[in-house]
């Protein structure tokens, strides 16, 4: 891919850096952010020239219909450092893409490709100090756009604000993770926003994740909203079962997030000769699975939390629990995956792409 893109961007850098104030050994996920931020406004029909300047706070109007309508989109991916020094991105392009779908659902006008890539990798070059080397370590890179346009009528704004920020993090879960499968709440609807990364579609899951949460699980486990009975995503991820020795997660569809950690997982798994059935998963073949002994994992897979191994789950108030596998799929996947990201393997795919420093 080329990155050499020559967008105009205005850059003004911080006076001192902040990096000597962090310690990078217990980072709180997406809590520390980076020097410098990226922003572009979109006003009288266009975006206006890109600025490259600190990281600070923001002046809005409290009328700006991002806090009233949640008009507000975003993307997660990640920088890596490799042991020389280098860093790289992961399958940029399609969170690029991405968010212009995203946007384009919540009628928002889509970011230009090229002002995204230049911005990102200029940002990138200006911080990569806070990108530090070694195995879950990374950059998780958060780009975004809100309706910035004053005023609380309800409708789409005028105005937007599109930015990119970064934060230095350490693996996103630390301890065990069971779920509760939903069988009241639903996290997405035909026709709905579930395939858009749209902020609200996340603070949505806050509410049944608490109830989940004061009840012993980490996560929920979305089932389809009309009839609760087929599997779609775990928390914020994808999810994949493996039954005996194959592999089923939901297929993409208006209700499911197409995750660029998740197709990456099943090209990976089928090229390891590994099957994989994108299918309609349903709950009771996963309890089934689960009484019978051939359910052998279960796991998320996210940019935020690469793959992240699920334990048990509760259904219908009953507790399941996985057993101890030999050769996790899992773990398996989770390393070839990020020896890619970190450059520690051939990339047979492409899908690296180093930021030139
Ligand atoms: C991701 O893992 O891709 C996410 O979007 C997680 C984020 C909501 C923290």
């Amino acid at each position: 891919m080329d990155t050499n893109i020559s967008t105009k961007i205005k850059v003004e850098k911080i006076a001192k850096s902040r990096i000597n104030e962090v310690d990078f050994e217990s980072l709180v996920f997406g809590s520390t952010f980076t020097d410098h931020m990226f922003e572009c406004d979109f006003i009288n029909g266009e975006w206006q020239t890109p600025i490259i300047r600190p990281y600070q706070p923001l002046l809005m109007a409290p009328s700006a219909k991002v806090f009233h309508y949640g008009q507000a989109v975003f993307e997660g991916m990640k920088a890596y450092k490799d042991d020389q020094g280098k860093v790289w991105l992961f399958r940029p392009d399609q969170n690029q893409k991405r968010i212009n779908i995203s946007a384009k659902r919540l009628a928002i006008p889509e970011f230009p490709e090229e002002y995204f890539m230049d911005g990102l990798h200029q940002l990138l070059k200006l911080d990569h100090e806070w990108i530090k080397p070694g195995d879950g370590n990374s950059l998780y890179i958060r780009p975004f756009v809100m309706a910035t346009e004053s005023g609380v009528v309800a409708s789409r704004s005028n105005e937007y604000k599109f930015m990119i920020i970064c934060s230095p993090v350490k693996p996103y879960y630390k301890g065990e993770v069971r779920v509760e499968i939903a069988q009241k709440f639903s996290r997405a609807a035909d026709g709905g926003v579930g395939y858009a990364k749209a902020a609200g579609n996340y603070g949505a899951q806050f509410y049944p994740t608490k109830l989940a949460i004061e009840k012993g699980y980490q996560q929920v486990i979305w089932t389809d909203a009309s009839t609760h009975q087929y599997l779609e995503e775990a928390g914020t991820m994808n999810v994949f079962f493996r039954v005996n020795d194959t592999l089923l997660t939901a297929p993409i569809s208006d209700r499911i997030l197409d995750g660029v950690t998740r197709k990456s997982l099943i090209q990976i798994a089928k090229d390891q000769g590994i099957a994989v059935e994108e299918r309609r998963v349903l709950v009771s073949e996963i309890v089934e699975a689960a009484k019978n002994g051939t359910l052998k994992e279960i796991f998320g897979a996210g940019t935020a939390a690469v793959i992240s191994p699920i334990l048990g789950f509760a259904y219908d108030e009953i507790q399941y629990e996985l057993p101890k596998v030999e050769n996790s799929y899992a773990q398996k996947l989770k390393k070839l995956v990020t020896d890619i990201q970190y450059n520690r393997s051939e990339d047979p795919y492409d899908w690296r792409v180093e930021v030139k420093l």
